[in-house]
Parts: structure tokens; sequence; C-alpha cells
């Protein structure tokens, strides 16, 4: 039987990834805090998240036991997670890599993820995921309105948030209490809903390097796979374009 990590609701924070890792000091190994907005959201690669009020804005702390090779697979494990609970809603979503979640060609959810370390290994993981659910697009500044979608856009009708969550998280928690047996299912599902495939792209490393290449999959440790031979991690990468 499932159960769901306690739920803490705060109708407006900064950051939900920073009241996350607020908890995991207090000693908590498993909460979700969920915001009504947050002022100050966090995107990837030091962008800033636009959470107005409707969206899905929340951090899933967990204690985990992992090698830190396997936070590819992690990443893309929750990424699937939230296509399938979207998949529910009738809506087909894929990941761009290594886990934007696109729909109809435009970004509906995005995932950051923070992890705590002790001696090589991962000890615990701040998962947080921004869905654009219950918002009309043209709350949406202009610059974004033109890459991203919501749920409410797709739809045309609202869904109900904490049903949402609930899946998500489900999903998430299924994958990762048994990583080592699931891994084959995020393999064959990040390869299967990997929107990059055959895709150009250009891709700026880590070390300051600027590469065009095409991508050619994702492989069984969930790294990117390019044609002229390259097999990135998400930390080799500083933007996807
Ligand atoms: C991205 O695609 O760049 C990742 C976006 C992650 C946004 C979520 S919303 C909940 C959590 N709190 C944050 O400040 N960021 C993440």
């Amino acid at each position: 039987m499932y159960t769901l990590p306690p739920i803490i609701f705060y109708p407006e924070l900064k950051s939900t990834q920073d009241k996350a890792w607020e908890f995991h000091e207090k000693g908590f190994n498993r909460v979700v805090i969920i915001a009504g907005k947050q002022v100050m959201g966090r995107g990837r690669y030091g962008r800033t998240w636009f959470s107005p009020k409707g969206g899905l804005w929340f951090s899933y702390l967990r204690t985990i036991n992992i090698e830190s090779e396997m936070l590819d697979l992690v990443s893309l494990a929750c990424g699937i997670s939230v296509v399938f609970t979207l998949n529910n809603l009738n809506l087909n979503a894929l990941i761009k890599w290594p886990n934007d979640i696109i729909v109809n060609d435009k970004k509906i959810a995005g995932i950051l993820i923070g992890t705590k370390f002790s001696a090589e290994k991962i000890t615990a993981i701040v998962i947080g995921i921004g869905l654009n659910l219950n918002i009309n697009i043209s709350e949406f500044p202009d610059d974004i309105r033109k890459q991203a979608t919501t749920v409410f856009n797709e739809l045309k009708h609202y869904v109900d948030e904490i049903k949402v969550l609930s899946s998500i998280l489900k999903n998430i928690d299924t994958f990762l209490d048994n990583i080592n047996i699931t891994k084959s299912l995020i393999h064959e599902n990040a390869q299967k809903l990997n929107y990059l495939k055959n895709k150009s792209v250009k891709i700026l490393l880590s070390d300051g390097r600027m590469i065009e290449d095409v991508v050619e999959d994702i492989d069984e440790n969930g790294k990117l796979k390019t044609v002229n031979g390259l097999t990135l991690s998400m930390h080799d990468v500083l933007h996807l374009y």
C-alpha cells in the first residue's frame, strides 16, 4: 500500500526548494512543500521560474541512497512520472532531456533537482517540480508565452491539483524506491518519450564549449548520446537549445 509523504501547503513562498531543505535541516526525511505561488521561483541554469497562483509548484524532499552516477536516471524518472500523470489526463507529453516536459512542442513543466552527498553517495534529494496547471496562458509574460503551455490551455478545463500531485508523487516513489529494478523501465520510457531524438541541438557544455550536434538516443544510464559520439550527463551541460 502506498503512503503519501506529509504535504505542507504555504500560500506564498520565495521558493519551495529552500523550504524543503529547511525541513531536511530539521531532521525530516520525507516531506512535500507546496506553494500557492512563489515569488522567487528558480529554474535550471539559474533562471527564474514564473510561478503565479494556479500552478502546481512543489518540492519533494526524500532520503535516498544511490551513487551519484544515478542522477541522470533519477532525473528522467521524475520526468516520466510527470508524463504518466499527464497521460492520465489524456495529454500526450514528451521529455526534452534531461527533464523538461513538452506538450505540443511547448514546455508545460520543468524539474529542478537538488542533492546532498555523503561519501560519493547521494543521501537526500529535493525534487522541485513546476507544472503549469490551472493557469491561462494569457497570464504569462510575452517571452515565456511563446514557448510555454498549461494544462488548462490544452484541456480547456481545470483539474484537481491534489489528485495531480498525489499521482506524480506515487509515480516518483514507485521508480525511486527500487531504482535498481526500475532502471530498465526508466531507460525504456526515456527512449520512447525522447523529444530530442534526431533533432539538431546546440549545447553549451560546462567547460564553456558550445557544440552543434544531433541527438541520437538516451543510454541505459540516462545520458544523452549524440551522432558525433558524445555521451553527456546532465552535469556536463549548461544549456541546451
Ligand atoms: C526548469 O525547467 O528550469 C526547472 C523549473 C523548476 C520549477 C520548480 S517550481 C517548484 C520548485 N521551486 C522552485 O523554486 N523551483 C522548482
